[in-house]
């Protein structure tokens, strides 16, 4: 059985991730500094498969720690999911953000490197395509001047996979999410926001069941044809299921170069009262909102060229927008 270290285990897409791969046969190591996520996840996790992953408590941007996770551990592969995401606190922050996503980084391949393990996996984002010139975004449109810490740590950090794929001769895949929504179809896992939601889909979760009292849909004057911005959601297990086919091409060997880049979405763009619309109809909720303000920093529309995605992975999305959209809702109802 071969053995997969997840960083952030616990997290969004790195618990769906860890489900499939128990699922696909794979024995599951997860390390998680627990500063984003709850120990429960684990337990959670064992629910759905029916077998509970090692765990670690570890703080990846300490290097002693890391170090001596590898000295009492030989795996397989390394999912690295570990990273703050917040856009918003990035700006306010970014030390804290360099710190934790490209030190935890270094500290990984450094070990890597040094006991010649192989076949990485990096959560990166379409954030790093910014405003493409072209839609769908394809994986050769250029990468566009980060707009935030948080964006630069997913470029940046593809930029140091590549030279330690160069250098060392690692092989490596950074998956380009789009928006990643929806939870577990048992909703014992799902996505579990700190505080006020930043993201569309639990703001819209929330604002249905009565924690938050309107919906700010921000902007409707975008150059689209209803006015409000246009992203490519997809569901999280979708996603997850991504992570498994970019890890068998690297351990059946498939890669084309040892460095790789593909963008998981669904290829087809929804504009946010098209989700208001269509979480209405799944849900038979009716959702307050409001037209505000653009957001700072918000793109027009970004959507997700899968060709290459979809023929070399050899995978596809296999879910709807309306799956993602019930059973993000059932995720939230079933919270206490
Ligand atoms: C955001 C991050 C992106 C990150 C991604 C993870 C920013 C600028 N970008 O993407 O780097 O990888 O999350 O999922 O934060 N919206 C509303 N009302 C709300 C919330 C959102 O109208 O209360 C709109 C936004 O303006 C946007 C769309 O919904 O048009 C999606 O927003 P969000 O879920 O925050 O994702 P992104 O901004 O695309």
């Amino acid at each position: 059985m071969k053995k997969i270290l997840v960083t952030g285990g616990l997290g969004f897409i790195g618990s769906h991730t860890a489900v499939e791969l128990q699922n696909a046969g794979f024995e599951v190591v997860i390390i998680d500094d627990l500063s984003n996520a709850k120990l429960e996840v684990l337990n959670n996790i064992s629910k759905i498969t029916g077998k509970t992953p090692e765990f670690h408590q570890i703080d990846l941007k300490k290097k002693d720690q890391v170090v001596a996770f590898f000295e009492n551990n030989t795996i397989d592969g390394i999912i690295h999911f570990a990273a703050f995401k917040a856009v918003g606190e990035s700006v306010q922050k970014p030390l804290e953000y360099y710190e934790n996503n490209i030190g935890s980084l270094v500290y990984l391949l450094q070990e890597m490197r040094d006991r010649k393990l192989d076949n990485f996996i990096f959560s990166s984002s379409c954030t790093v395509y910014g405003q493409a010139d072209e839609l769908p975004i394809t994986e050769n449109a250029p990468i566009k001047p980060a707009e935030s810490p948080y964006g630069n740590t997913k470029q940046v950090g593809e930029e140091i996979i590549q030279d330690t794929c160069k250098a060392n001769g690692l092989n490596a895949i950074a998956l380009r999410y789009f928006n990643p929504i929806g939870a577990h179809e048992t909703a014992n896992i799902g996505e579990l926001p700190l505080g006020v939601p930043q993201n569309l889909i639990p703001y819209v979760t929330q604002t249905a069941a009565g924690i938050r009292e309107q919906l700010s849909v921000f902007g409707d004057d975008y150059n689209t044809p209803d006015g409000t911005a246009i992203r490519d959601y997809i569901h999280v297990v979708d996603l997850a299921k991504a992570h498994i086919a970019a890890l068998n091409r690297l351990l059946s060997k498939k890669n084309d170069t040892n460095f790789e880049v593909f963008n998981v979405g669904t290829g087809k763009g929804s504009s946010v009262l098209e989700i208001v619309k269509a979480f209405e109809k799944a849900t038979n909720q009716n959702l307050n909102y409001k037209i505000v303000e653009r957001r700072a920093g918000d793109i027009t529309a970004a959507y997700a060229d899968t060709t290459i995605a979809n023929e070399k992975l050899n995978w596809k999305t296999e879910k709807t927008l309306e799956e993602a959209l019930l059973s993000a809702w059932k995720w939230q109802t079933n919270q206490v």
